[in-house]
């Protein structure tokens, strides 16, 4: 039995971007348009949008938006507004630096420029043909990776989850929460433990949102209470998306995913990556290459508008951490669940 997911994070409609704001989650639940590439690159950066796989569409749509209006500049020939069009891609991949399927899914979108042998708006249909396409295939990616995951979700169990790789952080369904939705369909008798994620509360925010409308149990958590509870043994398992992973496992995910990490170790509890192949960067060796996103001093300083903390003191404020690969017990994947050692099970991976 599949589980049916009510939200779409992001689409395509006629020619522009239609998404969830999530920056009013949960007090509201609005859609906002997207009708240029500059406002995209925009949504992408202040996190209108957010979660790798959805920050990935929405810079292919952006392409899509920048193509639109390059066809209306009047160039003097396809190559010129190839070049211009290039250079937009390029950019709109300098919005967020983490999440590698933002780099992923605009570099397709280049090939689609580079290859096509049209004329301007012939460049256009393709673009946005192809975005379509992309979007579409990250719901059935997800679908692949909640199956694959809730092979190994224990009956009854209890899944923590830190920060939100949902529906909402994807075009649907999710990628940990695709597994805990298609563990779910399965045995109802499942439920979810969702650390708040400070600084930005994405799982308070978001995760219990997404949750909650589709009718699964949530239990919200402080960061710093994840210990206590593994240690009663009411955690079973965990499961988390990615950001950006290295060829060799590490992992960078939403900053206190690390921390997660080491307290399952500790408590012999199995800790999972739920990622499609296109946020692994075979590029990089290790997680030490990843950049980590530097972010405003006041998500820290400041919670909804309210200053938490004394003025004029030292704030630093990265927005991923990254977990080393031997923390891993596996990485669910659209083509299974990968295991150490990650060089090889990765390769393999792509190579299917
Ligand atoms: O800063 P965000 O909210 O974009 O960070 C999101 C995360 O860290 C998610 O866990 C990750 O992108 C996986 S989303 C399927």
């Amino acid at each position: 039995m599949e589980f049916k997911s009510k939200i779409k994070t992001i689409e395509w409609v006629d020619n522009y971007s239609k998404m969830v704001d999530q920056t009013v989650i949960p007090y509201e639940y609005k859609f906002v348009n997207i009708t240029s590439g500059e406002e995209m690159f925009h949504a992408i950066r202040d996190m209108i949008v957010r979660g790798a796989p959805a920050i990935g569409i929405a810079g292919a749509h952006g392409v899509v938006l920048f193509a639109q209006e390059g066809a209306k500049q009047g160039f003097d020939s396809v190559g010129e507004y190839k070049k211009w069009l290039i250079e937009k891609a390029e950019y709109m991949k300098t919005s967020r630096p983490t999440a590698v399927n933002l780099m992923w899914a605009c570099q397709k979108q280049i090939e689609v420029i580079k290859n096509s042998k049209s004329d301007i708006n012939g460049i256009v249909e393709e673009l946005k043909q192809n975005g379509i396409k992309l979007e579409n295939e990250d719901i059935e990616i997800n679908k692949k990776i909640g199956d694959y995951g809730a092979e190994v979700v224990p009956k009854g169990a209890t899944i923590l989850t830190h920060c939100n790789a949902g529906a909402l952080a994807t075009v649907g369904y999710g990628t940990a929460l695709g597994v805990v939705r298609s563990a779910y369909a399965k045995d109802n008798t499942i439920q979810v433990f969702a650390d708040e994620t400070r600084p930005r509360q994405q799982g308070a925010r978001i995760t219990t949102f997404e949750l909650a409308m589709d009718g699964i149990p949530v239990t919200l958590i402080t960061d710093g209470m994840c210990s206590y509870f593994m240690n009663k043994g009411m955690i079973d398992m965990v499961v988390v998306g990615a950001d950006r992973i290295a060829a060799n496992g590490d992992t960078a995910n939403k900053i206190g995913t690390y921390t997660v990490a080491i307290a399952a170790k500790y408590h012999n509890i199995p800790f999972y990556i739920a990622a499609p192949l296109s946020t692994i960067d075979i590029s990089i060796k290790s997680g030490n290459e990843i950049p980590i996103e530097e972010r405003s001093h006041e998500e820290v300083t400041h919670i909804n508008g309210k200053r938490i903390c004394a003025e004029g003191i030292n704030i630093i404020n990265p927005g991923f951490d990254v977990t080393p690969h031997e923390l891993i017990a596996g990485i669910i994947t659209e083509k299974g669940i990968l295991r150490p050692d990650y060089n090889k099970s990765i390769s393999e991976a792509f190579n299917k």
